[in-house]
């Protein structure tokens, strides 16, 4: 009988999701960072039933696509699961996670592309979200460890370019020399719970997330980030919810853009530092360029983008021939969305600003007989029973559908599968290093 601590000799022989999974005298083990085929001496962490969970103590039989990864954290760090894998077997291991998921949860035998890879492997994200924690006079950014909310400081963390960690040893140095109090999530206390930023195109929004009021004097970090940044703007966001969501309700102005402005596929849009942007820009363009190609809008007489966020796919798609509506739960989105529009002088579109749930219907109801072409990109939760059934009743000939869970999306395609077929669906490595993968798919109706 397996017990706590007992160090046993594993053999991984297949992958649930990033943790690879093997038997033990009949328990059924799960251990992270090691690769199918690969043999371990590995400790048991914990036990329930017949299922256990172990680490890595000493790697017997190395896979020949294990790799070094370059960065200084791996393994402690809860951030990249993949990044001990070669990229091109990472990219296999995406397929394989779609496929696999849309057999098991779906029951979908679909024809899974080989993923498409990121332009660039490390530096790609423009976004930086660090929970700043320690104490005063000695605060730490960092990423949470795996399984765990003890931070692992990360000064120079390899997914972000050098503008990220020259922002997180800026701030770190600002909290040292100003006597800021870190948040402390065991009782509540103190001050920066959260660093965020964003940086498109040179220009950089950074967001200090406080548990309330801040007080603390922000000039000696404005001058620190003008020392090293040409055009950044800087934010305070309250919140003070004793939860794990990032940004709370109030965003604060304080110097410097208002904004972010680019112009992305041809679309010029400007981009708040609360609304949703795709993290990798190069997949981004590759996905959206793809959804493009892949929606023939000849017979269009209405184009519904939903989960639109700042709506820069909506204004790729969108034209002169028929309505468009995108609709995007969050204000300051769909402010930057109506902004967008105005920019870009979009014909006939229509920002709805609310649930998709509620909004689709109506929209679908004072349009009835037109020919409507549908796409969805929702969070990680997916669609749900209300949007399958509305999807069904405005008949499109194709919806495109953009995920970022492939078990969500296996859950909706099963859902749909009685009045579409799936025609194209091919994996996107937007977060390359983690086990995370973006699909786009294109559902052809049956009839
Ligand atoms: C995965 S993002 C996609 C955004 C956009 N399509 C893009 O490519 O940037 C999902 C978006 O859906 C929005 N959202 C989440 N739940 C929603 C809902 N129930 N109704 C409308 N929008 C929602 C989020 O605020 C977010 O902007």
């Amino acid at each position: 009988m397996l017990k706590v601590n007992d160090i046993v000799t594993y053999t991984a022989q297949g992958y649930s999701n990033s943790e690879t999974v093997g038997t033990v005298d009949g328990y059924t083990l799960f251990v992270p960072l090691l690769i199918v085929g690969e043999v371990a001496r590995v400790r048991v962490d914990y036990i329930k039933k017949n299922v256990a969970y172990a680490t890595v103590t000493e790697l017997l039989r190395r896979s020949p696509a294990r790799i070094l990864p370059p960065c200084p954290y791996f393994g402690k760090c809860g951030g990249c699961a993949l990044a001990h894998l070669s990229y091109s077997e990472q990219l296999i291991f995406k397929q394989n996670k779609v496929a696999n998921n849309l057999r098991k949860l779906g029951k979908l035998n679909v024809d899974v592309r080989p993923c498409v890879p990121s332009p660039q492997i490390w530096g790609y994200r423009n976004k930086l979200s660090l929970p700043v924690r320690g104490r005063q006079g000695a605060v730490k950014l960092g990423m949470f460890e795996r399984n765990s909310h003890n931070v692992v400081e990360t000064t120079r963390c390899p997914l972000g370019g050098d503008w990220a960690a020259a922002l997180t040893s800026i701030f770190t140095e600002y909290c040292n020399n100003n006597g800021i109090v870190p948040y402390n999530e065991r009782d509540f206390s103190g001050v920066v719970r959260h660093l965020t930023a964003r940086f498109v195109e040179g220009q950089l929004l950074v967001t200090v997330v406080s548990n309330g009021e801040f007080n603390y004097d922000l000039r000696p970090l404005e001058r620190a980030l003008s020392h090293s940044f040409d055009r950044f703007g800087l934010f305070i966001n309250v919140n003070t919810a004793r939860n794990n969501v990032i940004l709370g309700k109030e965003t604060h102005y304080v110097c410097g853009l208002h904004y972010i402005e680019g112009e992305h596929l041809g679309v010029k849009f400007r981009l708040c530092p609360d609304s949703f942007f795709q993290v990798n820009d190069g997949v981004k363009d590759l996905i959206y360029a793809k959804a493009k190609e892949l929606l023939d809008t000849s017979q269009t007489q209405v184009l519904v983008d939903c989960f639109s966020g700042i709506g820069v796919l909506t204004n790729v798609l969108a034209s002169e021939r028929f309505d468009s509506y995108a609709i995007e739960i969050e204000p300051s989105a769909v402010r930057d969305a109506d902004d967008l529009a105005r920019l870009n002088n979009t014909p006939r579109l229509t920002n709805v600003c609310g649930d998709v749930t509620v909004e689709l219907p109506k929209i679908v109801a004072s349009n009835v007989k037109k020919r409507f072409t549908i796409v969805v990109d929702p969070p990680r939760k997916g669609l749900n029973e209300n949007i399958c059934s509305t999807l069904k009743q405005a008949s499109p000939n194709s919806i495109v559908y953009i995920s970022c869970d492939s078990a969500t999306l296996a859950r909706d395609l099963a859902q749909l599968s009685d009045e579409y077929a799936v025609d194209y669906l091919e994996p996107y490595d937007m977060f390359p290093q983690t086990d995370q993968v973006e699909t786009l798919i294109r559902l052809i109706r049956r009839r």
